[in-house]
């Protein structure tokens, strides 16, 4: 068993119920758990074995507190164990759409990205719901022929968290007060 930091930022609470499951999912296998929202800065935690990290992508980039908490926490992070997954929309956009951005990550998250250098980072898509959107938004929404709703794809979350799983179970085991 280890101990997993899952960190999560979170507008309309899609990003968070990921996380929830990815930390569900992980104490299915056994390992001790711990779910809590990305807003302070990394460094004032105490240790984990590993760290699951996650935000809502707004604009091209991660959350700003999140943003900035990984930021200012990375050179904590160096070396440890991190998994990091970014919360989007692709699955909202129409098909030939949805395949570019499927191709790019978007430059500021690839940046943060880089910063921790993490074993792997993941995209899902989340909700987007008319009233997170101000008026120009919306019209750009409708315009690109983008759809409401939840896409959140749960299968490939819980298959994420046990390909994590099966990677932590072959890290050395470290207790929460460590
Ligand atoms: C104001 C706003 C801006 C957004 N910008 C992006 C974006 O740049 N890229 C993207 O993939 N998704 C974008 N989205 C979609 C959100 O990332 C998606 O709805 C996600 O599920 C939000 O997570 P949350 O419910 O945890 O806040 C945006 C959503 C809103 C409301």
């Amino acid at each position: 068993m280890v101990f997993v930091r899952v960190l999560y930022a979170s507008e309309h609470h899609s990003t968070q119920e990921i996380a929830s499951r990815i930390g569900t999912r992980l104490r299915t296998h056994g390992h001790h758990v711990e779910v809590r929202a990305l807003t302070s800065a990394l460094g004032g935690l105490p240790r984990a074995d590993a760290f699951v990290m996650g935000s809502a992508v707004h604009d091209g980039a991660w959350l700003p507190t999140a943003e900035a908490a990984v930021r200012v926490g990375a050179e904590g992070l160096r070396g440890q164990p991190v998994w990091m997954f970014s919360v989007g929309m692709s699955a909202a956009l129409p098909r030939l759409l949805r395949l570019l951005a499927d191709r790019v990550v978007q430059p500021r998250v690839a940046a943060l990205v880089d910063v921790v250098s993490p074993r792997e980072h993941r995209r899902f898509s989340g909700v987007i719901r008319r009233e997170h959107l101000d008026r120009k938004g919306a019209v750009l929404f409708r315009l690109l022929g983008c759809r409401y709703g939840d896409h959140r794809d749960w299968a490939a979350v819980e298959a994420w968290a046990d390909d994590i799983a099966r990677q932590l179970t072959a890290l050395p085991a470290r207790g929460p007060a460590d």
